[in-house]
């Protein structure tokens, strides 16, 4: 069964082909350059940039997998949640093609997807799962009983962890996605340099808060005078990345505790992040966890964990058809006029 898989939820253009929802045979995401200055997504500069891309990205999805629209099975596309007027460019270009080729449509849950590039990754990764997602928009800790049972269990109160990087980003200056550099400029800097806070960390709190670190960094640059430089630099991001790596891993590894999870899986774009990843899996390895860690491309947007939840939904039969709408949040329904 071929499956394609669109995302046009954030700043990404995506779009890939999968086969029997495991094998990825393309898989093409355009990234928007226009935000760089901005500190996060314009939504309508967004919104523009995917009506410009949609058609080349799938079309190259396409080609790359070396099959014919007539080979498809189904489409599946990102609803929720995300930027409203860029689910609206996905989901209508997908609606169309579905129509035109008689085909049926689902509409999927990115953060959904965002934990399935787990099971692309490791299609045998024992359930139950704990899987944090962290993303720009997002960050939740998610108890999966089943590929299709996934329950929110934490989450943060205010900022995305992906967020706080892209604002400490903007205070320093640094280009929209902030979370690569910072990463890079934090490199062989002295984590405890400096004392940032970890909010809620009490035993019993599974959620998470991290607008007060991304405040601890203003002031702390406010006192400073001026935004440091090399080595001082390296020391202030790598105490900043700490901070956030700690909260996470922390609330992960507890709540695989608590829920009496085999696994514990990582998605999302801050899931690239190297020290996440590698402190991510020190500990829960240490307590006895099966860790899965994507590769890299598998954690920031792509269309091929959006393809491989919609397989799922395809094989069950579903069809959301001409009806589906957009959710600018996770927990509203989303077909037809429900
Ligand atoms: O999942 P994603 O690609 O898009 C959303 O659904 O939001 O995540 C993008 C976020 C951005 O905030 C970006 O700064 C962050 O992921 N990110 C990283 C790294 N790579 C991307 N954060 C920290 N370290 C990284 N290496
Ligand atoms: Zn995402």
């Amino acid at each position: 069964m071929l499956t394609l898989g669109i995302d046009t939820s954030c700043d990404e253009t995506a779009a890939s082909v999968l086969l029997d929802g495991a094998d990825v045979r393309s898989s093409i995401v355009a990234s928007q350059m226009v935000h760089a200055d901005y500190g996060g997504v314009v939504p309508e500069y967004a919104s523009r940039e995917h009506m410009r891309a949609i058609v080349p990205v799938v079309r190259k999805a396409m080609e790359e997998a070396g099959v014919s629209y007539q080979d498809l099975d189904g489409i599946a596309v990102t609803n929720r949640p995300g930027l409203i007027g860029c689910l609206l460019v996905g989901v209508s270009f997908a609606k169309a093609l579905a129509a035109s080729l008689c085909l049926p449509v689902v509409g999927v849950d990115h953060i959904e997807g965002h934990v399935v590039s787990v099971r692309l990754t490791e299609p045998e990764t024992p359930l139950p799962m704990i899987c944090l997602v962290a993303s720009g928009g997002h960050t939740e800790i998610i108890l999966v009983e089943s590929w299709d049972t996934m329950t929110t269990v934490g989450r943060t109160r205010d900022d995305a962890a992906g967020e706080a990087f892209d604002k400490v980003g903007k205070l320093l200056g640094v280009a929209y996605p902030a979370g690569p550099a910072i990463e890079r400029m934090a490199r062989g800097g002295d984590e405890q340099a400096f004392d940032f806070p970890r909010a809620m960390m009490s035993r019993d709190e599974p959620d998470m808060s991290f607008s007060g670190l991304k405040t601890a960094v203003r002031y702390t640059l406010e006192r400073l005078g001026a935004v440091p430089q090399g080595e001082r630099l390296s020391d202030l991001l790598a105490s900043f990345q700490a901070a956030i790596v700690d909260a996470l891993v922390t609330k992960t590894v507890r709540a695989a505790e608590r829920y009496d999870a085999v696994s514990v899986g990582l998605g999302g774009g801050v899931a690239a992040n190297g020290p996440l990843r590698q402190r991510l899996t020190d500990e829960a390895e240490a307590r006895g966890f099966r860790v899965v860690v994507p590769d890299k491309s598998f954690c920031t947007d792509n269309g091929a964990v959006i393809a491989a939840v919609g397989h799922r939904l395809l094989s069950q039969g579903e069809d959301h058809g001409a009806g589906m709408t957009v959710s600018a949040s996770r927990h509203r329904p989303v077909r037809g006029s429900e």
